[in-house]
């Protein structure tokens, strides 16, 4: 499957739709494929245009029809979008129908009062920007990137509603929000009809978050979807970092993956979850994966990857036999909430 990446001119594979699963978004009318492709780091200036353009073009060609974006990505910030924009311009406009863009704002950007927060200025100035980056009219999906206590969630919310009514997006998403929080902002879009479309929290076997604070069982209750981001707890639950870090690996040279969570206690658990992974005949990559997408609140699995290669292993997780009870279990013992987590 896939072709044309690699070639000046691209026309999607034609077997696209063929492997690719899709998941309805909690109780809205739109399917997210199982895997969703996120632009968070090694989009930016600092590499190579030419790979980082056949990895989003062969994620569209495995049936990923959603790339995650947020005004933050790079490094520099602004940069990732600025990369998909060129892409989109130049090999996916033809496809724009097809694809499910998010982007996302409140986060900080910079050092001024409205390059951060959950202003209704903050939020829909950096929209506007994130469009014109993207070279789009509207995004599928505008997120509230974090909660932002100093600011009333009304003000927020209305900010997200705006978007939609001003055709700037189709839907809406919140990030990071703990349940209350989210819960009184989808009733609140319930209320502006507008309802919530997605929540995207951290999940892994290594960060249960989603299970321990009732996440989960809220996103079936108020009918959103989760898209969960670090599946992989950044390339902890593969089996690259058993024996050491390896060169060009995210714990070598990003800000958000130190090489100090990669211990020994780490080193146990994750070579015991490979062990199970072997025993099933995949990857501790796969098994991490198959193991989130188990859950139905979960819509999708929003993952990363810095080639091609990495891409086409993850997607394959689709392929293996639901996890058995006994599996689960083992997976309970060493999955352990908090492994690899600096907060
Ligand atoms: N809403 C938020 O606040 C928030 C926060 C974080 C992320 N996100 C979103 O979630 C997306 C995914 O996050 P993530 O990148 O942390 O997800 P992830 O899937 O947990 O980690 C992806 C990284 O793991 C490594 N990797 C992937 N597959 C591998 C394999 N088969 N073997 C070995 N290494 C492999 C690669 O890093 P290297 O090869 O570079 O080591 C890859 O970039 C982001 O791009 C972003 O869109 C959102």
């Amino acid at each position: 499957m896939g072709h044309g990446a690699f070639e000046k001119t691209y026309a999607a594979a034609d077997d696209r739709y063929e492997t690719m699963q899709y998941r309805r978004a909690g109780a809205s009318g739109l399917d997210l494929p199982a895997f969703s492709f996120g632009l968070w780091q090694k989009f930016g200036t600092d590499y190579a245009y030419e790979t980082q353009r056949e990895i989003v073009l062969h994620a569209f060609d495995l049936g990923i029809t959603h790339f995650d974006n947020a005004d933050r990505y790079g490094p520099p910030h602004r940069a990732a979008q600025k990369f998909f924009g060129k892409v989109l311009a130049k090999d996916l406009a033809p496809y724009r129908d097809e694809l499910i863009l998010s982007t996302k704002a409140g986060n900080p950007i910079g050092p001024g009062p409205y390059q951060k927060g959950g202003s209704r200025k903050s939020l829909l100035s950096s929209l506007d920007h994130s469009l014109r980056d993207l070279g789009t009219d509207y995004v599928d999906v505008f997120y509230s990137h974090s909660p932002d206590e100093s600011t009333p969630l009304e003000e927020t919310v209305g900010a997200l509603v705006s978007a939609v009514q001003q055709g700037k997006a189709l839907y809406v998403g919140i990030s990071n929000y703990q349940p209350d929080r989210a819960h009184r902002a989808a009733e609140l879009l319930r209320e502006a009809g507008v309802p919530l479309l997605v929540h995207q929290p951290r999940y892994s076997m290594f960060d249960r978050t989603p299970e321990n604070n009732g996440l989960l069982d809220l996103a079936a209750d108020d009918g959103f979807g989760l898209v969960v981001y670090s599946p992989l707890a950044q390339g902890l639950l593969t089996d690259k970092y058993l024996q050491g870090v390896p060169s060009g690996a995210r714990a070598e040279n990003s800000a958000f993956l130190s090489p100090d969570v990669i211990d020994d206690t780490y080193r146990a658990r994750a070579a015991a979850l490979n062990e199970l992974a072997q025993q099933r005949g995949q990857s501790l990559a796969q098994l991490a994966l198959q193991w989130v997408l188990r859950r139905p609140e979960v819509t999708s699995a929003l993952i990363g990857a810095s080639s091609v290669w990495q891409l086409d292993h993850n997607v394959e997780a689709l392929r293996f036999p639901e996890l058995t009870d006994a599996e689960l279990a083992v997976i309970e013992k060493h999955g352990v909430h908090g492994t690899g987590l600096k907060q």
